[in-house]
Order: C-alpha cells, then sequence, then structure tokens
C-alpha cells in the first residue's frame, strides 16, 4: 500500500504535478517519517517548488543512506547554487566525486558551474572525464572543441579536432555547420561551404513611433516571401536569429517565424520598443525563452516621450506591468537598452534603477551610432560616474553591457588601437553572421559598415553568402586589409 502511493507520488513528479505528489507525500511521510525514500521524494517536490527551506532538511536526512547519498548531495548542490554560493555547491560537488567516483549526473553539473564561472582550465578537465566515461557523447566532445576554439593558443589543436569531429556520424547540422564554419574562417576562405550560424532580421521598416535619434531606414517595406522562406530553410542551420525592425512587432508573420525558429531550437532575440507587447506575444516569447530587448532610453514620461516621438509612456508601464505578471517566480532573462544622447546621459543611474523597479536582468548602454561621437564633457561625466553605475547594478543583479563602458573603464585611453594586427583575423563575423536591413540590405553585423545591395537586387540570402557584392566582399577586404567600421573595429577615441 505505502509503496504504491510512493509509485504514484513519483509518476505524479514525472508529469510536473507537484502539488497532487506533495498531497500524498506529507501524508505518508507522517506516517513514515524515517523512511528515506519518501522523505526523498519529497525532498524533489519541495525543490521543485522553490521551497529550498524544507528541500535542504529533507536532503540532510537522506543523504546518509548509500543508496540515495549522491542524489541528495546533488540536490543540496543544487540548492547551493540556487542560493548563488557558487564555489560552495563546487566544493560540495568535488567531495561527492572523491567519495562516490566519477558519476555522470555530478560531472555535468560541475561542468555547468566550471563553465558559468568561465573557470576554463577545469572545465577542460571535466569535459575531458565525461568523454572518458560516456565516449559517444558528442555534445561534450562539441563543447570541448567550443572550450577549445575560445583559447586562441589552442588553433592547431582546434583545427585537428573539429576536422576529426566533423566526421562523427551523430553531429548534429547546427554543430556540423559550425565546425565546418570554424575551419573555413580558420583557414581564411572567402567562399563558404558553411551557412550562418546567426542572422539578424529586420522584418520590416515600418515603425509605430519616430525616435528622435533613430538612423533606420523607416519605410512601409516589409520581408518579401522569398527571403522568408530562404530565413525558414536557414533556420536549422542556425544557433541565434535576432528580430529587428522598424518595429518588428508589426510584421504580421513574426509570430509564425518565432513559432518555426523555436521548432528549429534557434535562440531568439528581438529588439522592440515595447509598446505592440500583449498577452499573445508575451506568452509566446516567455515560453520559447526569446531574449528580448525592451529600448527605453529614459526613465520618466516627459523625457521618454520626447525621445520616443508618438509612444505613450503609459502605454509602455502597463506593457511592462503586464510582462512582470508573466514572468513572475520564472527565471526569464531581458535587457533594458538605451542609446546614450545628449537628453539622457546624466541620468543612466535612474535608468538602472529604472529597469530594477521592472525586474530587467540586464541593461544595455548603446552608442549613439555606434562610434563614439560623445563630447569631452559627456565622456568625462560617464566616466566619473561608472563606479556608480556598477554600484546600483550590483545592487540589484543586474548585467550592465555597454562597450563604450568598458573602454572608458580604462583609464588614459586615447584610441582602441586597431592598426596593430596580428596574421589572425581580426574580426570573424561576416563568416558567422549574416544581417538584412530595409530595403534588403545586407551586412555583416547591423553596426557594420561594409554593406552590400543584398537582396535589393532579387538574389537569395544564400547567393548573397557567397556573393562578390554581398558578404564574400568583407571577408576578403578582412583577409587582406583592415578597414574601419567593419564590424569590429568601432574605435572609441577619448579626449585627453
Ligand atoms: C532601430 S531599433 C529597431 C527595434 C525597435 N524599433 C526598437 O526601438 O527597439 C534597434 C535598436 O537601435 C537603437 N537605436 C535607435 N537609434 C539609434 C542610434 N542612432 N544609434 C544606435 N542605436 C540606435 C534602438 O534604441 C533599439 O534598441
Ligand atoms: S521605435 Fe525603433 S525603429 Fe522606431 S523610431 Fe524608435 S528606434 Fe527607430
Amino acid at each position: 500500500m505505502y509503496k504504491d502511493k510512493l509509485e504514484k507520488a513519483k509518476s505524479l513528479i514525472d508529469n510536473l504535478e507537484y502539488i497532487k505528489a506533495e498531497n500524498i507525500l506529507r501524508e505518508l511521510y507522517l506516517s513514515y517519517p524515517k523512511n528515506v525514500y519518501v522523505a526523498f521524494e519529497l525532498g524533489k517536490v519541495y525543490f521543485f517548488q522553490n521551497n529550498f527551506i524544507e528541500s535542504r532538511k529533507l536532503f540532510f536526512q537522506t543523504k546518509n543512506c548509500n543508496e540515495l547519498a549522491v542524489h541528495s548531495m546533488l540536490f543540496l548542490a543544487k540548492i547551493t547554487i540556487k542560493e548563488k554560493k557558487y564555489h560552495e555547491a563546487i566544493d560540495m560537488l568535488l567531495l561527492v566525486k572523491e567519495k562516490y567516483g566519477n558519476k555522470l549526473e555530478v560531472l555535468y553539473e560541475l561542468s555547468k558551474l566550471y563553465s558559468f564561472l568561465q573557470d576554463d582550465k577545469n572545465l577542460l578537465s571535466i569535459y575531458n572525464e565525461i568523454i572518458e566515461i560516456d565516449r559517444n557523447n558528442v555534445d561534450i566532445k562539441f563543447k570541448k572543441f567550443e572550450l577549445l576554439h575560445k583559447k586562441s593558443e589552442t588553433i592547431e589543436e582546434c583545427l585537428f579536432y573539429a576536422e576529426e569531429l566533423i566526421k562523427n556520424q551523430n553531429i548534429g547540422i547546427k554543430q556540423k555547420n559550425s565546425l565546418l564554419n570554424f575551419i573555413e574562417y580558420s583557414t581564411k576562405k572567402s567562399l563558404l561551404k558553411s551557412l550562418p550560424q546567426n542572422l539578424s532580421v529586420a522584418v520590416t521598416g515600418a515603425c509605430n513611433i519616430d525616435c528622435l535619434m533613430c538612423t533606420a531606414y523607416k519605410s512601409s517595406w516589409v520581408l518579401s516571401e522569398k527571403t522568408k522562406n530562404e530565413i525558414i530553410e536557414l533556420l536549422p542551420y542556425l544557433y541565434n536569429i535576432k528580430w529587428l525592425g522598424g518595429e518588428p512587432l508589426l510584421y504580421k508573420d513574426l509570430s509564425r517565424l518565432m513559432d518555426i525558429a523555436n521548432e528549429n531550437n534557434v535562440q531568439q532575440h528581438l529588439v522592440t520598443n515595447g509598446l505592440l507587447l500583449n498577452e499573445n506575444i508575451i506568452r509566446k516569447i516567455i515560453d520559447y525563452n526569446v531574449f528580448m530587448q525592451v529600448s527605453v532610453d529614459a526613465p520618466n514620461k516627459s523625457l521618454y516621450e520626447y525621445i520616443r516621438k508618438g509612444a505613450s509612456f503609459k502605454n509602455l508601464l502597463d506593457n511592462f506591468e503586464l510582462f512582470n505578471k508573466f514572468t513572475k517566480n520564472k527565471e526569464y532573462h531581458f535587457c533594458l537598452n538605451c542609446v546614450i544622447l545628449d537628453e539622457n546621459y546624466k541620468i543612466l543611474d535612474d535608468i538602472i534603477k529604472f529597469a530594477a523597479k521592472f525586474n530587467f536582468t540586464d541593461v544595455s548602454f548603446i552608442m549613439k551610432d555606434n562610434t563614439n561621437c560623445y563630447s569631452k564633457e559627456i565622456l568625462s561625466y560617464i566616466s566619473q560616474n561608472l563606479n556608480l553605475y556598477y554600484g546600483i547594478a550590483n545592487e540589484y543583479d543586474i548585467k550592465i553591457n555597454s562597450v563604450l563602458f568598458e573602454v572608458l573603464k580604462k583609464t588614459n585611453i586615447k584610441k582602441i588601437n586597431t592598426e596593430k594586427v596580428n596574421n589572425s583575423l581580426f574580426c570573424i563575423i561576416p563568416w558567422l553572421s549574416f544581417c538584412i536591413i530595409p530595403p534588403g540590405i545586407v551586412t555583416a553585423d547591423c553596426a557594420c559598415s561594409l554593406r552590400s545591395l543584398g537582396l535589393q537586387e532579387g538574389k537569395s540570402i544564400f547567393e548573397v553568402w557567397n556573393d562578390r557584392h554581398g558578404s564574400i566582399v568583407s571577408r576578403i577586404v578582412l583577409v587582406f586589409r583592415i578597414v574601419p567600421g567593419a564590424a569590429e573595429t568601432r574605435p572609441v577615441v577619448v579626449e585627453q
């Protein structure tokens, strides 16, 4: 009888029916308080319900049972991770490893932690240990490739590894394309057999508002049916797709394209002014874990409506409240985009506080026109306040992304030296990415000034990718000489 109930509770847990499972298990636990199997399942239920206090008590009870020790310790480590005590969690997992040998579950958890903490040395040794046990695991082999790839000094080793791995029968379509892509740019090929790994698409030139700093080509232009179908064809190869505009939420087929991108396991990014969000699209954004970037630029009504002409601050706040209702108790990352302007540079601290109020996890401070066009006064103001910005961000657990801030952190910089190059490519974006901006212009990245007429001439994405007037020209230019304005050469001059 007790066993039947326990089995029933386990299958409810498998079906994510935690409340029903909890009811059965609590009753069992009252009758059998010393039964470790009941305690363990109840601990799991509490863990999945984010009740870590009760969960921890139960796993402490079960960790001394040999059969349940490894999994109990694993859950205790996961609770410690939730509390953001990463190094303590690593110590716990290493202890389990020492005591019970190399268990795959423990190694996987350690690899996630080392990866999060960017501890590449330990990560590499854990990957090697996993591969020793699980020799057919191509995913880990691919991650090992990515890790080797990160370290430029291991390029020869990485090329050798990639050439071996690409022959593996079990390798996925995205991974195979990525390996081929790597082999091609490492050997400086201009004509590629591989396809892009990342795509940015302005789906329409239309916009519902008219921001004072916007340089986007605003028009009634929309993605053609032909290009839309080519994007769908490309999705199985892609790691990332970024939906841009104009205002992307005005495009009638965005929702369908998002469905197909999700079916193809593509990480989606959406850059939006946030004014057209509604329940349907919010559900989709959250379900598909789309990384949404909402452009705000000001934390108060008067300045917001001055910069974002035609927008309603109230409408924006209502949408944030609706969005927050759906993300409550969910681990969801989204970003506030703010273009640094003459009008807002003195209130960047308030913008971070505003982001915190609406539960944003990231704030991007974007350079106007993607270049440094700021006066000495603005640069020194921001420079003097960097500690304040990072302090507030830290307080609210917000991540700041900003090329300008990164540069200003380093003192006495006159100019980022783009002339100093060694034999390796200084920018590989034209090998990895393809970007479509209205009205069908093609570039490697929306901030890259190497542009071609691209799709305007009726060509397909696949043609332009290897066309001497399209992407190929950027690659040739990058292989042979430095071009100011290419994607990764946006020098920031800080006048002294
Ligand atoms: C052109 S908009 C398109 C998406 C959407 N309409 C929006 O506003 O988010 C893409 C991003 O570019 C930013 N942006 C607008 N004008 C800019 C400029 N002059 N320089 C750099 N970024 C700019 C916007 O704030 C937004 O984050
Ligand atoms: S909402 Fe976006 S596309 Fe529209 S004007 Fe503003 S920045 Fe430009």
